[in-house]
């Protein structure tokens, strides 16, 4: 039977900078992933890299495309009854992001592996994991077996990795709001992202490029796009978003999608050989874009452990790995949660709809006027330094 040091479930971000790290560190490995080259390469997700991230992409010379074409922000805006509150996070915190779809860095990525020489099988339909507990775990695909010193299960959050953990305990939080995402053809209305808390709840103006935005609209949790017609999302937009002197352009819409506001967080990442980085662990509410740079982190620490382990025989950073990874997260719950709450509204009927936006506009009076505050959202928002050095 064949045998690759690291066997990686998912071609998504964790799976991607993992087998990249393990690469560029003469480190065999396997990468398996379920859809076509292509499809991974198109599928519209988030857009947001943390400082932290692109300076892992700078370190490994995967910035390439990324610092070309990617916008370097410095600041991003909230709004609030028609005022507008500028946070300029460079200045706060000395750490700017950048706005560069999750599609192209998963392409840059899945060249740069290959052009390695990087052992990448797409449309595997048949990935299946066996002897979890064994030292030398099996993953079956394309009709082989493969004998795994480590299995890394990066295959988001409905992949075969997380059952193959057996029971675990793991949190599940279902939020009050849901999201009406949509790609349009047409430039920003804006230079900088703009969050926005509206008569109806949330709205939010992303960036993706000089000819394409996302945005976002806050919906009832179940809704279904069929009930949200293009003028209906427009209509939401202008109305969510609305400021004295700004106006909102429009465009053919090229997606549209519902968003499912979820947290999930196992309480253990690891089974002996079989360690799960990203969506396959835990998810975050998208409020704060983190949920791409999480599982890039999720596969920094990995490799760190891994290499220690193969290069010292040092177990520390595989016993770790969970709690380590799991601190980062429950940070980034706490945020992303922080920030919906105060950017979101509660369904009509709920008994408490009044008293939580009257507390959202006190936050956002607060954030108005503390730097304190605004230092804190800061430091958050743009991603705390990794905990590892790779
Ligand atoms: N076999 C092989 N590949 C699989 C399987 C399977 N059984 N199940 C899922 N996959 C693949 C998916 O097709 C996908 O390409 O695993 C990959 C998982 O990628 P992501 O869902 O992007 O997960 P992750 O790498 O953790 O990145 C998390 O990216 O999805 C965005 O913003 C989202 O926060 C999320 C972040």
């Amino acid at each position: 039977m064949r045998h690759s040091t690291v066997g990686i479930i998912g071609a998504g971000p964790a799976g991607l900078v993992l087998g990249n790290l393990l690469l560029g560190a003469g480190i065999d490995c396997v990468i398996i992933e379920r859809q076509s080259r292509e499809y991974c390469q198109k599928r519209v997700r988030a857009g947001l890299l943390e400082e932290p991230t692109v300076s892992l992409f700078r370190r490994q010379g995967w910035a390439d495309r990324l610092l070309a074409q990617g916008l370097e922000h410095n600041g991003t805006e909230l709004r609030y009854l028609g005022r507008r509150i500028r946070l300029d996070y460079g200045q706060l915190v000395g750490r700017t992001m950048h706005v560069y779809p999750q599609q192209e860095v998963v392409t840059d990525l899945i060249e740069i592996f290959l052009a390695k020489g990087g052992e990448l099988h797409f449309e595997v339909d048949d990935a299946a994991i066996y002897g979890v507990d064994c030292d030398r775990p099996t993953l079956r695909f394309a009709g082989q077996e493969r004998s795994c010193d480590f299995v890394a299960g990066c295959d988001g959050f409905f992949g075969i990795s997380r059952p193959a953990l057996g029971p675990v305990d793991a949190w599940d939080r279902h939020h009050e709001f849901g999201w009406v995402a949509m790609l349009a053809a047409v430039g920003p209305s804006t230079d900088e992202i703009v969050y926005a808390l509206g008569p109806d709840g949330f709205a939010g103006h992303m960036l993706r490029s000089s000819t394409v935005s996302r945005f976002y609209v806050q919906c009832p949790p179940g809704d279904v796009i069929e009930s949200w017609s293009d003028d209906r999302i427009w209509s939401a937009l202008q109305n969510g978003l609305a400021s004295p002197g700004w106006t909102l352009a429009e465009g053919p819409v090229i997606e549209k999608s519902i968003v499912d506001m979820r947290s999930y967080v196992v309480a253990d990442m690891r089974r002996n050989r079989l360690f799960l980085a990203g969506d396959s662990a835990h998810i975050v509410p998208p409020v704060g874009a983190k949920g791409m740079n999480l599982a890039i982190v999720d596969a920094c620490v990995l490799f760190d452990a891994v290499r220690r382990f193969l290069s010292l025989g040092d177990e520390t950073g595989l016993d770790a790995y969970s709690s380590t990874c799991l601190e980062r997260v429950w940070r980034i719950q706490d945020f992303s949660m922080w920030m919906a709450w105060m950017l979101h509204t509660l369904p009509e009927a709920h008994p408490d709809r009044s008293y939580s936006l009257a507390r959202s506009h006190a936050q956002l009076r607060y954030l108005e006027r503390s730097r304190a505050y605004q230092t804190q959202f800061a430091e958050n928002y743009v991603g705390f330094p990794m905990p590892v050095t790779v």
